[in-house]
């Protein structure tokens, strides 16, 4: 049976009846009645499972019993048309090969009753589960076409450091880097560690955000963008944050903030639009089994023009909502940062569509953001979804050596390991924007899944690093 070369259930299904072929894969369900076996085979290369008919007398009983849900196995036989529903084409096996066994008594993955807390505590199992190979494939073919996105737009994929002495975001949430023996720590004369000890000469980090450097090459490239993991130690249990997520950001000269909203507008409907061309077994799959109305969001997306409303404007809807007796857990006001629930409102309720709000007040933003006129506000984007809340952040950078300067005093960050980042100021400056789209909660948005941990293949969360 080895002569024929194994083919890819994907390709199987689409192939004519009459060919002979070899696949191998996973058993998702066997069932039949004394004389014939069918099993449904899986090789993750499709939501969709290629049908085997077993004729039993032509096998040993004891290769059959074997064959139970989870376990690997060799199918080679002629493709014939199917008469039971579902698909086009089924196996009827002439030979069978069991590679891997898998007790049934013991095989933690279930036909029905997987909860996803379940799941996730077989992370080794759990993309062997058609949601999650439906959510797996989906994020490959995403990562894909943020580079194709890219790329054709003549980007240049940039790779910032993932271990940076620069913390970004200004908020403090940063896990530390070092070789240094923690129970023998070496101290300068007042006392304090001395980092000049370690590794790498000074307090490392992981990074937060590839945006500060990423600057560095749009003020040479003209238009980069980051694409990989940003880490983030912030205690926040909740169904949208992640200590290490992925990060898509773009950073690009000569472009303000309205370039900027343009680009990020015409990003997310690039993907969402590519979802629905090139994963459409997937996304259907995932809409019928938990989120009837995704394909329905997920289109509604592409048809409509974002809101683009100043954070001033979108306080004062939110103040109207909360008079007219809407009851929200935190609360609102000019100057305070808005919470999911708030975001929710704007996007599901108000404006029933994605809302780009921009100009947020200074204080609640980071270091780097360009100053209004107005003294009060800067040039902020933040993009709202449906469902997801905040999806990509961003803004249009500041210039002004001494504006930037001012603001690094103002909050008490440190100049010294900012140094480079003001040089980019000092030597050959431009007006330059950018923005960071959390991956995984774009993937939230397209697969309808509603907790982070459910879209990535090993999630890091507070206390859980499994794997
Ligand atoms: O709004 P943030 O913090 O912006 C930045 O880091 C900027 N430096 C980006 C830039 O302008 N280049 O994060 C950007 C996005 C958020 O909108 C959110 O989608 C995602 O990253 N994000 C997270 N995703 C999962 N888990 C977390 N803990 C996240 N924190 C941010
Ligand atoms: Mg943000």
């Amino acid at each position: 049976m080895s002569e024929l070369k194994r083919t890819k259930i994907k390709n199987i299904l689409a192939m004519a009846p009459g060919t002979e072929v070899l696949a191998k894969g996973w058993v998702r369900t066997k069932r039949g009645n004394k004389d014939i076996a069918f099993i449904a085979l899986n090789d993750g290369s499709t939501i969709n499972n290629i049908q085997i008919v077993v004729d039993k007398a032509k096998f040993d009983e004891g290769l059959l019993q074997k064959i139970t849900t989870g376990a690997c196995i060799s199918v080679c036989g002629k493709l014939v048309e199917s008469v039971g529903s579902g698909q086009a084409v089924e196996i009827q096996a002439a030979g069978m090969e069991l590679y891997g066994e898998c007790d049934p008594m013991r095989y933690p993955i279930q036909k029905k009753g997987c909860t996803m807390e379940f799941l996730r505590t077989v992370g080794h199992f759990r993309p062997r589960t058609n949601t999650f190979g439906a959510v797996l494939r989906i994020r490959n073919q995403m990562a894909f076409a943020i580079h194709e996105f890219f790329h054709s737009k003549g980007f240049v994929y940039w790779h910032s450091p993932l271990i940076t002495a620069a913390d970004c975001e200004g908020a403090g949430e940063m896990f530390q880097v070092t070789t240094m023996d923690l129970n023998n720590l070496p101290r300068d004369k007042k006392g304090n560690i001395d980092y000049k000890e370690d590794f790498f000469g000074k307090l490392t980090s992981l990074t937060v955000s590839g945006q500060l450097e990423a600057e560095i090459g749009a003020m040479a490239l003209g238009e980069v963008y980051t694409f990989g993991p940003t880490f983030r130690a912030e205690n926040s249990n909740t169904p949208r944050h992640l200590a290490e997520f992925w990060m898509v950001e773009p950073e690009m000269a000569f472009y303000d903030i309205k370039d900027n909203m343009d680009i990020a507008e015409e990003f997310i409907k690039y993907l969402i639009n590519y979802a629905l061309t090139n994963c459409y077994d997937d996304v259907k799959f995932l809409n019928d089994m938990y989120d009837k109305e995704l394909i329905e969001r997920l289109q509604g997306v592409l048809k409509e023009d974002f809101v683009r409303l100043p954070y001033t404007e979108g306080i004062k809807l939110l103040e109207q909502a909360v008079a007219e007796g809407h009851k929200f857990e935190f609360p609102v006001g000019w100057g305070t940062d808005l919470q999911s629930e708030h975001e929710r409102y704007l996007v599901e309720h108000y404006f029933k569509k994605p809302v780009i709000l921009t100009d947020y007040p200074k204080d609640i933003k980071a270091f780097y953001m360009k100053q209004n006129e107005d003294g009060k506000t800067v040039r902020a984007m933040d993009v709202l979804f449906p469902k997801i809340g905040e999806i990509i952040g961003g803004s249009e950078r500041e210039a002004d050596i001494k504006k930037l300067e001012t603001r690094i005093d103002e909050l008490g960050m440190s100049r010294d390991t900012l140094e480079w980042y003001l040089d980019l100021r000092r030597f050959g400056s431009a007006p330059h924007s950018g923005f960071g789209l959390g991956f995984e909660r774009l993937l939230l948005f397209v697969t309808g899944m509603s907790n982070i941990r459910d879209v990535i293949p090993f999630p890091r969360t507070p206390k859980n690093a499994e794997y």
